[in-house]
């Protein structure tokens, strides 16, 4: 994998919209995104806030992609750059979400930089993650704020996005557990590829996929099998 400067060089190179982001956010996406540069994707990103991020994005991404940006202050509506999209509203709104992905999705890549409360947090990702595509991203930002009371948050605090990622990563191995009354096989096992967790910054990753196998290989000779889920009697994943 080849690694670009890109997002750490951005900075030195903004204009007068500030840019607001944790710097080590930018080695993260250089690391992370560099499959990604040039290419034409479906984006949003919720929060825009001076509309810094604006140009980082377009700069970035493919000249033919679709550059969707959201925020509630209605001040950010004439921060949209030509061939950028912005709408104003609650990212905790789901008829408002709905609309987003109806005009706009599905998306490739999704960035949650907006109030990062928990419940804003949640209720974008309940919405926003079935209408992300296979392959795509889904980026949580700032979730220090899950150990914030002001912002819902607070430590192993249950309604935290923290925990409700943590949660997630069960669900990504429901395969796995014998116990089908209380840990079913969730639908999600089939849509999560990896959940990585930077300082601060979820990543979500989506790939559809059909139930694991494990391989045994020898002489070049490859047998597949699924005893790994049928060893424990589960009934839920077929
Ligand atoms: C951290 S700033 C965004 C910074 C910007 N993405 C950047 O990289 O420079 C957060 C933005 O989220 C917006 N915001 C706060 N609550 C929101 C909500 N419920 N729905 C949508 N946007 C919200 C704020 O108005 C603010 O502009």
């Amino acid at each position: 994998m080849t690694t670009t400067r890109y997002f750490r060089d951005f900075p030195a190179r903004s204009g007068d919209r500030m840019l607001l982001k944790m710097e080590h956010y930018l080695e993260v996406y250089d690391e992370l995104l560099s499959d990604w540069q040039g290419r034409d994707v479906s984006f949003l990103e919720i929060g825009v806030y001076k509309g810094g991020s604006l140009p980082m994005w377009q700069g970035f991404l493919g000249a033919g992609s679709r550059l969707v940006f959201l925020d509630i202050d209605p001040a950010c509506r004439d921060l949209a750059l030509p061939g950028t999209v912005v709408e104003i509203g609650d990212q905790a709104d789901p008829v408002f979400l709905e609309r987003i992905a109806r005009d706009h999705g599905p998306f490739d890549l999704i960035v949650d930089d907006g109030g990062h409360k928990m419940h804003q947090q949640i209720t974008s990702f309940r919405h926003l993650w079935p209408r992300l595509r296979d392959c795509g991203l889904y980026i949580v930002e700032d979730v220090h704020t899950s150990y914030w009371p002001g912002f819902g948050g607070g430590f192993r605090e249950p309604a935290s996005f923290i925990e409700f990622a943590k949660d997630l990563i069960d669900r990504m191995h429901s395969w796995y557990t014998e116990d089908d009354a209380g840990f079913p096989l969730h639908p999600l096992a089939r849509e999560i590829g990896s959940i990585r967790f930077h300082d601060s910054l979820v990543v979500f990753e989506k790939r559809l996929k059909e139930p694991p196998v494990s391989i045994a290989a020898q002489d070049g000779k490859v047998t597949r099998s699924r005893k790994i889920l049928e060893v424990r009697g589960r009934r839920s994943i077929f």
